[in-house]
C-alpha cells in the first residue's frame, strides 16, 4: 500500500488510453495484432512511408536510379518491393531477423503476395493518369493516426518495372556477413538495437564512399516510446521512472503482465537507451555525416504537453535520468535522420 502511494498522484489511465491507436477488434491494447489481412491504415502507412523514402531523396538530391538498396528491419518487405516496383533503382534486398508475428513488434502472418498486389492496386488509383505522379492528398485520410508532419510531395513513378527483391532472414549485427555494398540503407529498426557502436561498425563494412542511411526513428524518449507494449499510465512515465522505479510500478499497475512488459522493455527495446544526439555522434565516428536530421513531433503533443504541467519535479527528474536528452526528442513522434558515408 505504501508503495503505491509513492506512484498514485502519477497515475493517469487516460494519459495512454487516449492517445494510442486502434487496435484489432477483440484484442487487448497490449497485444500483438492476430493473424489477418492487412488493415486499411495498415495500407496508409506503408504507402505513406514509401512516399516520405522517395520524397525526401527527392529533395535532398539522392538520386536511386541504378543503386542497390537495402531495408534494415524490413518486416514484410513490402517497403523494398515497392522502391523496386516503382523507382529506377537497379535491385533491392531487405534484412530482418525475425518472421511474421515472431518478434513483438513483427507485422501480423499475412500472405505477402496478395497483400503487396493489394498494395499496387491501391497506389494505381492514387496515381495522377496524365503525369504519373503519386498524391499524397489522395490517401491522407488513411494515414491520420500515424505520427507525421511533413507531407511527401508528388512524385512521378516508374509504372512498368518488374519487382527485384531478396530477402534475407539476418540480424543487422551481422550485416557484414552480407559481403555486398549497398548504396542506400533504410533503416527502420533502430528502436530495437542495444549496441550502436557495433552495428555502425557493421554498416561500414556493407557501404562505400557516398552511401547514404536513412534512419526513420521513433524515439524511446518519445511519448510513445516503449510502444503500446510496455507505456505506463504515467504520461512520459518511461522517462521519468529510474529503471528500478520502473520495475516496482510495472509490479503493482501491471502485476499480471509485468514479466513480458519488462522483458519487452529491457530486452526488445535499445538497452542501454540512447538519444539521437549521441547517434548522430556515433556515426560521425564511423565517418556517417549528416545530411538531415528532421523531427516530426508527436502527433497529440498540445494535448499530452498539458501533463507536464500538473508535475513540477519532471524536468528534475528526467535530467537526473538522462542528462544527455534534449527536448525536441522527448517531445517528437518520428525522426528522419539521413547519413552519407565520407
Ligand atoms: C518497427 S518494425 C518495422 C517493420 C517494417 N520495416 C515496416 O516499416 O513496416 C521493426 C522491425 O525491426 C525488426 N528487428 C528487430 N530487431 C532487429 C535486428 N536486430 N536486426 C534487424 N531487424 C530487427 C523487427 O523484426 C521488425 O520487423
Amino acid at each position: 500500500m505504501k508503495k503505491k502511494k509513492k506512484f498514485e498522484n502519477l497515475v493517469d489511465k487516460n494519459s495512454l488510453l487516449n492517445f494510442l491507436n486502434p487496435t484489432s477488434r477483440g484484442t487487448h491494447f497490449r497485444d500483438s495484432p492476430p493473424s489477418s489481412q492487412l488493415k486499411t491504415r495498415q495500407i496508409g502507412r506503408i504507402i505513406l512511408q514509401f512516399h516520405q523514402i522517395i520524397s525526401l531523396f527527392q529533395q535532398l538530391n539522392i538520386k536511386l536510379e541504378n543503386k542497390i538498396f537495402l531495408d534494415v528491419g524490413t518486416g514484410n518487405g513490402m517497403i523494398p518491393k515497392l522502391i523496386s516496383k516503382y523507382t529506377k533503382v537497379k535491385y533491392t534486398e531487405g534484412i530482418d531477423p525475425f518472421l511474421d508475428g515472431e518478434h513483438t513488434t513483427s507485422w501480423q502472418k499475412h500472405d505477402h503476395n496478395s497483400e503487396f498486389f493489394k498494395i499496387t492496386k491501391k497506389i494505381s488509383s492514387l496515381v495522377n493518369k496524365k503525369n504519373k505522379e503519386i498524391i499524397f492528398e489522395k490517401y491522407s485520410k488513411s494515414t491520420k493516426y500515424e505520427p507525421m508532419s511533413f507531407q511527401p510531395i508528388p512524385i512521378k513513378l516508374e509504372l512498368n518495372k518488374k519487382v527485384k527483391y531478396k530477402f534475407h532472414q539476418l540480424d543487422v549485427a551481422k550485416a557484414g556477413s552480407l559481403k555486398k555494398k549497398y548504396d542506400i540503407v533504410y533503416f527502420k529498426a533502430l528502436e530495437h538495437i542495444s549496441n550502436i557502436d557495433k552495428i555502425f561498425k557493421e554498416l561500414n563494412k556493407i557501404t562505400k564512399k557516398k552511401s547514404i542511411i536513412y534512419f526513420k526513428h521513433r524515439s524511446f524518449f518519445s511519448y510513445l516510446g516503449p510502444h503500446r507494449y510496455a507505456s505506463t499510465f504515467i504520461p512520459w512515465g518511461h522517462v521519468y521512472l529510474s529503471d528500478k522505479e520502473m520495475i516496482k510500478y510495472v509490479k503493482i499497475y501491471h502485476k499480471d503482465r509485468a514479466e513480458k512488459i519488462l522483458n519487452f522493455y529491457f530486452k526488445e527495446l535499445s538497452y542501454p537507451r540512447f538519444t539521437v544526439n549521441e547517434l548522430i555522434k556515433t556515426a560521425s565516428d564511423h565517418n556517417f555525416v549528416m545530411k538531415v536530421n528532421i523531427v516530426e513531433p508527436f502527433k497529440k503533443l498540445n494535448k499530452s504537453i498539458k501533463y507536464l504541467r500538473k508535475n513540477k519535479n519532471f524536468w528534475k527528474k528526467v535530467y537526473k535520468n538522462y542528462p544527455k536528452l534534449a527536448s525536441d526528442e522527448l517531445f517528437s513522434g518520428m525522426h528522419h535522420i539521413i547519413l552519407e558515408k565520407k
